[in-house]
């Protein structure tokens, strides 16, 4: 997957792409991603990137022409072989709202072009004639989108085949299967007089199944229980939810 990414801040990138799961991934070519500093496609003395908006009020508003050349640039270096839709998707508090659904719609293409709004917003015509999708990293206002844009590549990349060592770990995450992820226990068996649940010491496979799909539909429960709405459940898992429900839970924290 190819990542070109818009900003007037490079370098708050560098952190997260020099380590982890993101230098894997890069090292081993399965990702790659380019930084575009949309200072560089100005043409003035000064740089200029923002103007004051029309018609007045507070802040600055940045200017349309560096954000066309320099996704007009990126789109005429790509070899005519690269075919398929091109997503060109501007962060800002006003997209639709990401969640691991869209993590997945994105990890789909092979191409995405992220572009990072700073100051009051940028100028219309970027959304109207050049962005294709907008997307929201929650209702908060982030001094620019190059946090949002993090979050975004982050959730996006690690759903890239060959990205996480075990592709079976993506299936028991969070919001995966539209439930929370059960308790997760590690060694020693017995700290500080906490022990872990017996059935996972047991070496009873499918006993340990069923207790962790039970543990993920109670915490969604007590959680997040609008997610269960949507979650997958099969008859037994329905009948667990209502018999949860009319039991009171105790609270988990
Ligand atoms: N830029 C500023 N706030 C943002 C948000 N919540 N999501 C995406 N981009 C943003």
């Amino acid at each position: 997957m190819d990542i070109d990414i818009l900003t007037l801040f490079p370098q708050m990138f560098q952190g997260l792409f020099s380590t982890g799961i993101f230098k894997r991934a890069i090292d081993q070519k399965l990702v790659s991603i380019s930084l575009h500093n949309i200072r560089d496609y100005t043409h003035d003395k000064h740089h200029i990137v923002d103007d004051y908006p029309y018609g007045g009020g507070a802040g600055m508003v940045l200017k349309p022409e560096p954000i066309f050349e320099a996704v007009e640039s990126i789109k005429s270096n790509i070899s005519s072989n690269q075919g398929g839709v091109l997503p060109i998707i501007l962060l800002t508090p006003q997209g639709r709202l990401f969640s691991q659904e869209v993590a997945y719609e994105l990890s789909r293409y092979s191409h995405l072009i992220l572009i990072c709004g700073r100051y009051e917003g940028v100028d219309e015509r970027v959304r109207k004639h050049l962005v294709t999708d907008e997307v929201s990293i929650g209702d908060y206002v982030l001094s620019g989108g190059e946090l949002a844009a993090m979050v975004v590549i982050d959730a996006v990349v690690r759903l890239v085949p060959g990205v996480l060592g075990s592709e079976a770990s993506l299936l028991n995450d969070s919001h995966v299967a539209g439930l929370l992820e059960y308790p997760q226990y590690t060694r020693p068996a017995v700290y500080r007089e906490w022990s872990v649940p017996e059935v996972l010491l047991s070496g009873n496979h499918a006993q340990i199944t069923k207790w962790c799909r039970e543990q993920a539909i109670r915490r969604t429960l007590e959680r997040r229980p609008e997610l269960l709405d949507k979650a997958n459940l099969c008859v037994e898992e329905r009948q667990l939810v209502d018999t949860l429900k009319k039991s009171n839970l105790p609270r988990e924290f």
